[in-house]
């Protein structure tokens, strides 16, 4: 049983990470989990489907959607995860890296919310989260692009919600602070020990911190929440 027994939960980015943390989490809560990443999956799971797709990639993108029209009646939640980031001060920051933040951080999270959508515009049901930054809010030197991608999450969320709302699809956003994962090994370690002294309660983040939110975010009960953004560790 579980709190999403039944239910189809599609997660972005699902091999390791923040992303494989909310599939197992949505796993042992029942659900049938849909994970996405260019990579094979690093778990089994008899409820877990792992689909191997490059998202930054539209057209790869629509195969996902074909192929999961085929097995999937509707998708209960999304959660829009997968994200790349490449810090670096713009003088030096090539065009490239910019572009695969822009492609894979903003342009897949409104491509996936869109063809969920559809399948949850038939079952008149549906739960969209996207995963946000403190970047947003702390505007790093180096994280212009990804910043600037993870602000945009919240404005599409926004309007995607006014768009949702007559069929009872709710869109909203978290913006998380610091965890171990991949993403953030990349990065100078005394550089967001610094980062994370400052926020208002200064300490990383904690599985149960993230789920917690995901949790009332995808809650049958949270129908009428919905264009919000909530920042985890007071950060505002
Ligand atoms: N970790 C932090 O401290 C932190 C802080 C603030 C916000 N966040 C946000 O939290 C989310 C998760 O971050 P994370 O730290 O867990 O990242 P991560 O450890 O780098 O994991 C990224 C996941 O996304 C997948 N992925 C990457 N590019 C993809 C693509 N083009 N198509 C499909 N899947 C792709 C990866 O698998 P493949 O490589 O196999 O594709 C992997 O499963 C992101 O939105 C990030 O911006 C993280």
């Amino acid at each position: 049983m579980g709190n999403y027994y039944g239910k189809h939960v599609l997660v972005t980015g699902s091999s390791r990470g923040v992303g494989e943390l909310l599939a197992r989490h949505f796993l042992g809560e029942g659900a049938t989990v849909i994970g996405v990443a260019r990579g094979p999956a690093s778990y089994n799971h008899e409820r877990y489907r792992h689909y191997q797709a490059d998202i930054a990639d539209p057209a790869d993108l629509q195969k996902l959607f074909a192929a999961l029209r085929t097995t999937a009646k509707t998708i209960d939640v999304v959660v829009n995860n997968a994200a790349v980031l490449t810090s670096q001060y713009a003088m030096i920051m090539p065009a490239g890296a910019a572009q695969a933040m822009v492609n894979l951080n903003l342009l897949a999270p409104f491509l996936v919310a869109r063809e969920a959508a559809k399948l949850m515009r038939k079952a008149k049901a549906g739960r969209i989260i996207n995963i946000s930054s403190m970047a947003v809010s702390l505007e790093p030197e180096g994280d212009s692009v990804y910043a600037a991608c993870k602000a945009g999450l919240t404005t599409l969320s926004n309007i995607l919600a006014k768009e949702f709302a007559s069929f009872n699809v709710t869109c909203n956003t978290l913006g998380i602070t610091a965890i171990e994962t991949d993403m953030l090994k990349q990065l100078p370690r005394d550089k967001i020990d610094a980062v994370v002294a400052r926020l208002p309660i200064p300490r990383y983040a904690t599985a149960d911190d993230i789920l917690n939110v995901i949790d009332f975010f995808a809650s049958e009960r949270s129908g009428y929440v919905t264009a919000q953004t909530i920042y985890l560790g007071g950060v505002h």
